[in-house]
């Protein structure tokens, strides 16, 4: 049995003290539901915040990125040791927006990757088709070729705390969401690419989230697919009502 995953990507949104208002409106709402895995993903300015304010709780906290390095001279970036000593547990990586306005390659997500693992983060590695390769019928080359270079070089024992958000990007922010059927479909693909490179039983545990467009009343639909293993919300995470409906699908 896969527990399924529901995280909430802020993105640019939310000073510390709307953080903090968030975890005390959001923490009620969510108390005892352990059926899921709950995860928060503020700013990076927010994370100090937020991480006292869940301690004890079932809500974990993530970092919406970070760099491949433990540290140097990377001016402005964040790096795997600062999230894990201040209580982050979790980090995306790869998300579309980062690739597509901040230069990430299938290349730095596979060293985040390998880097999130040796710090013993759980990395939420994103992956998903552009709207003209979808139309083009190239989604599942897509899929398989961001997976294989995701995962070089990781093998099969270290690989057991990865989660794989399929994101389709014509989804994202649009208010377009993959029909359930699309997005188990996607699944199916990403996980049999996840068998052939780190064999079935890996391929079998692996959580598979999907993102895009995920609101309170598409929810359901999309959650109960059995290859849909939970979601990365984005837009209707940041209502701490909104995001727990979700939550409670
Ligand atoms: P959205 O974003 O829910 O606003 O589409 C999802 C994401 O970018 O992770």
């Amino acid at each position: 049995m896969r527990k399924a995953l529901i995280a909430a990507n802020w993105k640019m949104y939310k000073t510390a003290a709307q953080a903090k208002e968030y975890v005390k409106a959001f923490l009620p709402l969510v108390t005892g539901h352990d059926r899921d895995e709950i995860v928060l993903c503020p700013s990076d300015t927010s994370l100090y915040t937020v991480i006292p304010a869940v301690t004890g709780s079932n809500v974990a906290v993530g970092g919406q990125n970070m760099h491949f390095a433990d540290e140097g001279a990377y001016t402005g970036e964040t790096s795997p040791v600062m999230l894990k000593t201040i209580g982050v547990t979790h980090v995306i990586i790869g998300h579309s927006e980062r690739r597509q306005y901040f230069n990430e390659t299938d290349e730095t997500v596979n060293k985040k990757l390998i880097t999130a693992l040796r710090h013993k983060l759980v990395p939420i590695v994103c992956i998903g088709e552009v709207l003209a390769e979808r139309e083009a019928g190239q989604t599942n080359d897509v899929l398989r070729r961001q997976t294989t270079l995701a995962f070089a070089g990781i093998k099969p024992e270290e690989a057991q705390p990865i989660v794989i958000a399929y994101e389709p990007v014509w989804a994202i922010g649009t208010g377009k969401t993959a029909t359930p059927e699309i997005a188990a479909e996607a699944h199916l693909t990403i996980r049999s690419e996840i068998a052939r490179l780190l064999g079935r039983e890996v391929a079998d545990n692996m959580r598979i989230l999907y993102g895009g467009s995920v609101k309170p009343d598409n929810a359901t639909a999309l959650l109960s697919q059995p290859e849909i293993d939970g979601a990365l919300v984005g837009g209707a995470s940041l209502d701490p009502q909104s995001f727990a409906k979700i939550v409670k699908y």
